[in-house]
């Protein structure tokens, strides 16, 4: 995956997917039962190592990625975060007061990395733990989708308060996105020190903004990161996960100057390498609902994609993460086939 990411076309691409450690495997409900909560798990480094070494023993995949949440960062900016079971995420929608606390202490020097010691600690135990050739991507969220957990204090279908928020004051939403952009980079340059080989930034809501918020809340956050951790990290690998992007990855890709784009499955992988004449080291992008389907409809989604992306450079992956219902029989259907 290392050298793909360094711009080497390869016959066979390399496959990790997004959320490969989850519920549709057994071992990990075992391991999160253990652990009780769900964010308990993110911050025991011993089950978290074994839940993120758990689909690279099973698959064998060329990449794990480390087991965490992106909300942790909000929850070292002194946000109370909860994981309702069966509902998902719950914070405190974040007020003036809030965001005036949370910059503040995003800059204070160290703070974060220390609120995290614990998911720093996973990295360097699974680096030891895993072969030298399964690379370990690192990762966290982008600020505009970490913020609209924070403004909302849930998921929601069009993320309308955050995009409210942003429209109705946008100087305060940027004192916002700027504390977690100040924290992220302080936390995947902790990441990568503790030997992830690669980073990846999770904006998993970039689609529901227009062009221009679309620049301003989503690509330039992305850039400030990658400048910051590549002036602390000489040469650091980002991948980008712009999701819904669609008509804006060339931009993207070419002001954040991340290594890869990864992209979701409404859009062609042929089309964008056409359109941005393969300059771009492309990630993706099968629907997880393929992967549910399993049998001819896996089969010829796998097919479009290794054909779209042949002679090109390539990161197998899904359009968005593994859900819950996948057949484990499936997942090793699409290894055999990208594979073969
Ligand atoms: O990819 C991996 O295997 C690494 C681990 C990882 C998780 N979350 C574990 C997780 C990563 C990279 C994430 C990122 C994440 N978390 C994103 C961005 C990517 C995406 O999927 O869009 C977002 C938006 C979140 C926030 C989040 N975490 C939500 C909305 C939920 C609830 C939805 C759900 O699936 O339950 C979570 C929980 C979560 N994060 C689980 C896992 C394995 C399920 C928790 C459980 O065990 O019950």
């Amino acid at each position: 995956m290392l050298r793909v990411l360094d711009g080497e076309r390869l016959s066979t691409p390399p496959i990790w997917l997004m959320r490969q450690a989850g519920r549709y495997l057994p071992e990990y409900r075992a391991a999160r039962a253990k652990a009780g909560s769900f964010l308990d798990l993110c911050f025991a480094p011993e089950l978290a190592t074994e839940v993120t070494l758990q689909p690279i023993r099973r698959f064998g995949f060329d990449a794990a990625i480390l087991f965490s949440d992106i909300l942790v960062i909000p929850r070292a900016l002194g946000r109370d975060v909860r994981f309702v079971e069966g509902e998902g995420p719950r914070l405190d929608p974040i007020d003036p007061a809030g965001i005036a606390d949370v910059a503040a202490r995003s800059r204070e020097s160290g703070l974060v990395v220390q609120e995290l010691a614990a998911v720093i600690e996973t990295v360097r135990r699974v680096r030891a733990e895993l072969k030298r050739e399964t690379a370990l991507i690192g990762f966290c969220g982008a600020p505009w989708t970490v913020a609209t957990y924070m403004v909302a204090g849930q998921g929601t279908s069009d993320q309308a308060p955050a995009r409210l928020k942003a429209l109705s004051d946008p100087e305060g939403f940027a004192v916002l996105i700027e504390a977690v952009v100040v924290a992220s980079i302080d936390y995947l340059v902790a990441q990568l020190e503790a030997g992830a080989d690669a980073v990846q930034i999770f904006d998993s809501w970039s689609g529901v903004l227009g062009p221009e918020a679309f620049r301003r809340w989503s690509q330039e956050p992305a850039a400030r990161i990658t400048a910051g951790v590549r002036a602390r990290v000489t040469g650091a690998r980002i991948i980008g996960f712009p999701k819904g992007a669609d008509r804006g990855i060339a931009a993207y890709a070419a002001a954040t100057e991340v290594n890869a784009v990864g992209l979701d499955w409404s859009v062609g992988l042929g089309t964008i390498r056409r359109e941005t004449e393969d300059r771009i080291v492309l990630q993706g992008n099968l629907d997880p609902m393929a992967l549910v389907a399993g049998g001819a409809a896996l089969d010829a989604g796998v097919e479009t994609i290794l054909s779209d992306m042949e002679g090109g450079r390539h990161i197998f992956n899904l359009g968005h993460g593994i859900v819950p219902q996948t057949p484990i029989a499936h997942v090793e259907q699409l290894i055999r086939r990208v594979r073969g």
